[in-house]
């Protein structure tokens, strides 16, 4: 495969973990366990295969309308992961961030990813950029006030703001989406980066992420890279 080619941002909507146990009979929360897993080893695979840029979809805004026993499930699980888990990706020099708001995370979350974030702060491997707590909408809403108070600050003059500086102004200044995948079978976005993925390559999968794999992921890629990408052009 052409590596020159490959994606420099890929972005996963992992979806389908409760589907996933409850195909088998068990708890919801059994099947988060098991797409953490997945988590894991897929962060590692693509950091190996030299992609620079991940973003992964953990935690939407809107997962909050959920049950509180799966939110209180999910959260000690980030928890648990950037405490511990991720123990592994620090060591094969992945670089982690954030992206959502604070509000209303626990404090104990909010920590655990400050420390995972400062524990991987000088790796110059994969950036791996965790959306959680995230939403476009309020990313979008978020810089908008951001560039408004620089404005009114007088940093800026109205010709600064085009679409590099909007850019450059979200949670995180990342280059553009190449390639978004969704696990799950939903053929939609859900919040996901709508600004960043203006120009990417969609892909769809009934798999649930727990099952989705290192080699299904190399189909994808295999056929991102016959895609013809024109960015309006001809
Ligand atoms: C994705 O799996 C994980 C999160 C949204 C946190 P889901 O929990 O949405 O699984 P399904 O879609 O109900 O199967
Ligand atoms: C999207 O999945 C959010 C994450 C994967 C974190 P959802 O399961 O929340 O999306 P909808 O509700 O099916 O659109
Ligand atoms: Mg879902």
């Amino acid at each position: 495969m052409n590596d020159l080619n490959l994606p420099i941002h890929i972005g996963i909507i992992m979806d389908g973990n409760g589907r996933w146990a409850t195909k088998r009979g068990l708890k919801r929360s059994e099947g988060h366990k098991e797409g953490a897993k997945t988590l894991k080893k897929l962060c590692i695979y693509l950091n190996k295969r030299g992609i620079k840029y991940l973003s992964l979809y953990a935690f939407s805004t809107e997962n909050f309308k959920r049950e509180e026993n799966e939110v209180n499930y999910l959260m000690d699980l980030f928890i648990q992961l950037f405490k511990t888990e991720f123990n592994t990706l620090k060591k094969e020099n992945i670089k982690v961030i954030f992206s959502g708001r604070k509000e209303p995370l626990k404090d104990e979350v909010w920590l655990s990813m400050q420390t995972i974030t400062n524990e991987t702060k000088d790796n110059t491997g994969c950036i791996l950029n965790i959306c959680l707590n995230y939403g476009s909408q309020f990313e979008i809403a978020d810089t908008t006030k951001r560039i408004c108070q620089m404005y009114i600050n007088k940093e800026i003059s109205l010709d600064t703001i085009d679409p590099v500086f909007i850019q450059k102004n979200l949670y995180q200044d990342l280059p553009p989406l190449d390639l978004v995948i969704r696990t799950g079978g939903e053929m939609r976005l859900s919040n996901f980066m709508l600004f960043q993925a203006s120009y990417a390559e969609l892909f769809f999968t009934n798999t649930y992420f727990p099952d989705f794999n290192e080699k299904e992921l190399e189909e994808i890629l295999t056929t991102f890279l016959k895609r013809n990408r024109r960015f309006g052009g001809n």
